[in-house]
């Protein structure tokens, strides 16, 4: 059976009107905005068959744009996560991204890839999304040429194709901001969920969220989830190690062999069985469990999301890595073409 896809308008902004996409696989729907490259809505079964979004969102463009700090769904670049005080070295120089978290630059700057408008045309049953971001955006240096290519299967898996060309040195880090809740959307926090993460290791951070320049072996501490372990457990505990932001806001070290697709993390919402498998040709994950949602924010179905209401699972490389030259290296050059892959796969489980 092959994937339909339908575009509608949905507003506009400065910048031009904004359309959104829905891949409709006959087991399941994802819609994607042409605003942020944002997945809006994935709609997917739970072990009855029963649909559920699974994705935190807005049901408006205008919550989109009055609300960017969550990021919901979006794409991020140039830098996904932080970039200590913005600042980084590159083959002699030294650039500067703006500073809009606490002292540092995070996920591209004040005007990162989540607040453009992309130019979006179906391709085989995919939506190939494109932007060109000038020399210079957002302190960044070279014109950079991205690709993100969303591909929804009727097995329920979402494939995210990044590439990436540059026309003088950059750096690069590209990911998806999606907010997963698989007892849907808007139902409660994700503290049940169960969660299994393919490292032995992670970056451990100081209070501004930078990695200190350790890899830290995860035995023995809260970030152990090398067996499923459910998101609240530790967290209910307080343990100090956790740090003050409230939960888990970390990038794990996956134990990947050689380049290629590489089991990431699994989750299972043990109530209506929805499973995610995430895999991916990255070398880390950011593992955030919505801790700074404060409820003040009202998602797509209506209802208010609060703290632990949804958690992200975002494949990257690891934060600040233009400043860490130990860590794998997020320099593209003239000539080289970046590649990211991505696949989040759902389905059920039958065990309650
Ligand atoms: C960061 C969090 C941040 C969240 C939303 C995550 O990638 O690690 O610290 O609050 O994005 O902006």
């Amino acid at each position: 059976m092959s994937v339909s896809i339908t575009r509608e308008d949905w507003g506009s902004t400065a910048d031009g009107p904004v359309d959104r996409y829905v891949l409709d696989s006959g087991n399941g729907r994802a819609a994607i905005l042409t605003h942020g490259g944002v997945l809006q809505s994935l709609e997917v079964p739970d072990r009855s068959g029963a649909r559920a979004n699974v994705v935190l969102g807005f049901d408006r463009l205008q919550g989109y744009l009055d609300n960017p700090d969550p990021y919901f769904g979006a794409v991020i670049g140039r830098y996904a996560n932080r970039i200590a005080r913005g600042s980084f070295p590159l083959d002699g120089a030294t650039y500067q991204a703006p500073i809009n978290n606490g002292p540092n630059s995070m996920h591209g700057g004040k005007t990162g890839f989540d607040k453009r408008l992309w130019s979006a045309t179906p391709v085989d049953g995919a939506l190939e999304l494109r932007l060109v971001s000038p020399d210079g955006d957002q302190g960044y240096p070279g014109t950079l040429s991205v690709t993100v290519r969303y591909t929804f299967t009727p097995d329920n898996e979402l494939r995210i194709d990044y590439e990436a060309t540059t026309d003088a040195p950059t750096v690069v880090n590209l990911t998806n901001h999606s907010y997963f809740n698989l007892a849907g959307e808007g139902s409660g926090d994700i503290y049940g969920h169960l969660v299994r993460i393919d490292a032995t290791h992670f970056t451990p951070v100081d209070v501004d969220l930078i990695p200190t320049g350790d890899l830290s072996p995860v035995a023995g501490t809260p970030m152990d989830f090398r067996e499923p372990v459910a998101v609240g457990e530790r967290i209910r505990t307080g343990d100090p190690q956790l740090g003050f932001t409230g939960g888990y806001d970390h990038n794990w070290i996956l134990d990947r062999a050689g380049d290629g697709l590489a089991p990431a993390a699994q989750v299972t919402e043990p109530i209506g069985g929805r499973t995610l498998s995430v895999s991916t040709t990255e070398p880390g994950l950011q593992f955030y469990s919505g801790n700074f949602l404060d409820g003040t924010v009202t998602g797509t179905s209506g209802r208010l999301y609060r703290q632990g209401d949804g958690l992200a699972l975002e494949t990257q490389h690891f934060p600040d890595s233009p400043n860490h030259a130990a860590f794998p290296s997020t320099v593209l050059r003239p000539g080289e073409t970046y590649r990211s892959t991505t696949v989040f796969r759902f389905g059920v489980t039958d065990e309650a």
